[in-house]
């Protein structure tokens, strides 16, 4: 049976065809269907042009998950239409929580009695769901949230995260793979967040939230300085909380009794700001990016230009141009400030064509290299030794057949495929699409040649 399948890209929702009048709407989850489409990429042009960045999906996955401290709508515009946002709204709808969306923007009203289980079925296919249990702490006072098991990018544990809401009264007991939180009222204490690798975005952002409806005050001492900390916190304020000092290593929260509906507009995403800029300098082109914060990229600018990469910027444009090959850069991921580990793979790319070796320390998840093998299917020269690789620059790649593995690697070889000589096939590309929004059309309209096969 031959089985029509489509998307509508204005309510990510998916639709499969029943009779010539007819679609039958299978909501968020056609994606399953989709899955395996790939991506043959003809390598060689040179990108020019100009493109707007799209909301940074770490902070849109947050500030959904926020909706559910209140009982009144909220509305977020601007939300990118990834796999992952398509996940986080599903698993609010499976809670109770009325869900609407119109192109960008997203309306979120979880007025009604709100189930308080996030199951595995959805948290293992996006750690993100982990979102949910500070909010549904600090407004049910209950949560039971699957742990998410092993992720590609290495082991993520989930103890930090623990330690803040433990710290905020929580009783928590971890069974049959599940977390169960309970938390009949929820008291401010002060909690320190920081790890053996340093702090936790994910921690952070969870205790906030949890915080912003607790009795009496919260300090999150060694908190995560990311912008999408920072960006939660806005959208938590302008639901009525009060939240100083996040996107600092220490975040004050004064509980509040209630919080209100809000309309927010997330932050541009800093890591496909990168990715584009990246795609500028490996094909030596000439792009401007628009609608981005440079000023949230500062580590990574710093070792575009050491390539060789020429970047202006403005407060929300980032234009980059490279004239010949790139030259070696050494990078050492660390937390914000520092270079991003979610720009790691992507960066890796660039020097691989580089004219000499760089050095490439992964600091935040040290086996986070599953790209550097399929890099290597491709010509490249990388040789992996514990958390750091050694990339001898080649002069030229070779297109071939790859597999994606995670997001971000997806998105090295895509990189990597633009300036291959020949075809590259890039296999299993839904790790990209939870993560960025059609970047093959925006790396089209640039004037790369990358055609989308589906399965
Ligand atoms: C967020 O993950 C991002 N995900 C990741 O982006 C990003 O790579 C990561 O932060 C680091 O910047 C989202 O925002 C949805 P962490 P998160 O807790 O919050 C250790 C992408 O590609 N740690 O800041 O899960 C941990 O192992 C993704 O978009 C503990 O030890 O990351 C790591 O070494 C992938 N115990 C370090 O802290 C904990 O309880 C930082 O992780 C939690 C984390």
């Amino acid at each position: 049976m031959l089985l029509l399948l489509r998307k509508d890209y204005r309510t990510a929702r998916f639709l499969v065809k029943q009779s010539e009048a007819r679609w039958l709407d299978l909501g968020h989850c056609g994606q399953r269907i989709v899955a395996m489409d790939r991506f043959v990429v003809s390598g060689g042009t040179r990108l020019q042009g100009d493109v707007a960045v799209a909301s940074s999906k770490n902070a849109v996955l947050p500030i959904l998950a926020a909706c559910l401290l209140t009982d009144q709508e909220c509305v977020v515009s601007g939300v990118p239409l990834l796999e992952d946002v398509a996940t986080m709204l599903r698993l609010l709808e499976s809670m109770g929580v009325e869900v609407t969306r119109r192109g960008g923007t997203v309306r979120v009203r979880a007025s009604a009695r709100l189930e308080t289980e996030a199951p595995y079925d959805i948290v293992r296919k996006m750690r993100a769901s982990y979102y949910v249990l500070g909010p549904l702490l600090g407004r049910m006072g209950a949560a039971r949230v699957s742990l998410p098991g092993g992720c590609a990018i290495g082991t993520r544990p989930v103890d930090l995260t623990l330690r803040g809401i433990e710290a905020l009264g929580t009783r928590v007991r971890l069974e049959h793979g599940y977390v169960d939180a309970a938390a009949p009222s929820l008291r401010g204490a002060r909690v320190l967040l920081e790890g053996a690798r340093g702090p936790s975005v994910g921690a952070t952002i969870n205790t906030m939230m949890a915080a912003a409806l607790a009795q009496g005050e919260t300090v999150i001492a060694g908190a995560a300085c990311e912008p999408e900390v920072a960006d939660v916190a806005g959208f938590l304020n302008r639901m009525g909380a009060t939240v100083d000092g996040a996107g600092t290593a220490e975040v004050l929260i004064k509980g509040v009794g209630r919080l209100g509906g809000a309309e927010y507009h997330p932050i541009p995403d800093r890591i496909e700001t990168g990715t584009l800029a990246v795609a500028a300098a490996i094909t030596k082109g000439r792009v401007r990016l628009t609608n981005c914060r440079p000023d949230h990229l500062e580590g990574f600018v710093d070792r575009l230009r050491e390539t060789g990469a020429e970047v202006e910027t403005t407060r929300t444009t980032m234009t980059v141009s490279a004239k010949s090959r790139a030259r070696p850069a050494d990078i050492s991921t660390a937390p914000y400030p520092g270079f991003p580990t979610d720009l790691q793979a992507q960066f890796m790319a660039l020097v691989c064509t580089a004219e000499g070796a760089s050095t490439v320390t992964e600091n935040i998840f040290p086996s986070r290299f599953m790209h550097a093998m399929e890099l290597d299917r491709m010509g490249a020269k990388v040789e992996v030794n514990g958390n750091v690789a050694v990339v001898r620059g080649v002069d030229r790649l070779s297109g071939a057949q790859v597999m994606a593995s995670d997001l971000r690697a997806s998105a090295a070889l895509v990189l990597a495929a633009l300036v291959a000589e020949g075809k590259t096939e890039i296999l299993r590309i839904y790790h990209l699409d939870r993560g960025y929004e059609r970047l093959e059309q925006k790396l089209n309209a640039l004037g790369a040649k990358i055609e989308r096969v589906p399965h």
